[in-house]
């Protein structure tokens, strides 16, 4: 029970990384306030984990949304001890020449502003109360160069730095923001990714030294560590958890070895 009665908001968590982080945070003790952009989704993700949990339907890139957010958990809990900033939507994989500058600000606006957005109407909250803890989504896209995924990659580099300046920030007020890089995380929107041949699953698992995609369950736990007391002295990173991705730079295979028996 690492998050005993701790109250945490997370977004986007009616479907893959977000609900598997709602659903560990409630095993380890916490209430949780499950949004998404549509309140059934939101609605039936916190029906599934208990009736002690809440929901709340929103968008993170909408001022308005996110006053209603933050008002319901308050609301409905008192306080607010943590928040994960995990709400994300997947590039289109279109090279950038053919790209719309909506289709880049539709990205930027959902993961850097969306993150940002969040922070700060909660932020004031944590302050109040004297420390909190938040824990962003960035990306092993925001790290090493991929191809194609301009807007993703520009904007989950970006929450690599807006964790580090506001856990500077913050650092005083108790409050610490962290982030988690997920390497390739079998979820509804990798597994889209796969189906529609964006991603070969084969090729990034021989790319990853530990031969297999995580599960959304690796990541949950690396939140609960970032949200516990466990991590009192940590703030400002970004930790990776991605089977060793972007620890390899050989020009080889990072996995020669046999990928069936990786997968055990
Ligand atoms: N799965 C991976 O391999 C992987 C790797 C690196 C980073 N990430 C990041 O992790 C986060 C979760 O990804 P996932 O794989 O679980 O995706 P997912 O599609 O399974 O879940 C994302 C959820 O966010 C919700 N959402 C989208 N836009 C929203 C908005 N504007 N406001 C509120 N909710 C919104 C969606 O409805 C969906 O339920 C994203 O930020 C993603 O970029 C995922």
């Amino acid at each position: 029970m690492e998050l005993k009665d701790k109250i945490a908001l997370v977004t986007g968590a009616g479907s893959g990384l977000g609900l598997a982080t709602a659903t560990t945070f409630a095993r380890e003790g916490a209430k949780v306030m499950i949004n998404d952009l549509r309140a059934e989704t939101a609605q039936a993700a916190a029906a599934a984990i208990g009736p002690e949990h809440g929901a709340v339907g929103g968008d993170v890139s909408k001022e308005a949304d996110v006053d209603a957010m933050v008002k319901a958990v308050l609301d409905r809990f008192g306080r607010i001890d943590i928040l994960i900033n995990n709400a994300g939507v997947p590039d289109s994989f279109v090279p950038t020449v053919d790209q719309s500058l909506a289709h880049w600000q539709r990205l930027i606006d959902i993961h850097l502003t969306g993150t940002y957005l969040v922070s700060k109407k909660v932020a004031p909250h944590m302050i109040a109360q004297g420390g909190g803890a938040m824990v962003n989504l960035s990306s092993l896209a925001g790290v090493l160069g991929l191809p194609v995924r301009t807007a993703y990659s520009a904007a989950k580099a970006g929450i690599s730095m807006l964790t580090r300046v506001l856990g500077c920030e913050w650092a005083p007020h108790h409050v610490r923001v962290n982030a988690v890089a997920p390497g390739y995380i079998l979820t509804p929107l990798t597994e889209a990714l796969i189906k529609d041949g964006k991603l070969d699953s084969d090729r990034l698992r021989r790319r990853t030294p530990m031969g297999k995609m995580g599960r959304p369950e690796d990541i949950a736990q690396a939140m609960v560590f970032l949200c516990s007391d466990r991590a009192r002295y940590v703030t400002g990173i970004t930790m990776p958890v991605d089977g060793g991705y972007c620890a390899f730079g050989a020009p080889s295979d990072a996995f020669p070895g046999d990928l069936d028996a990786a997968l055990t």
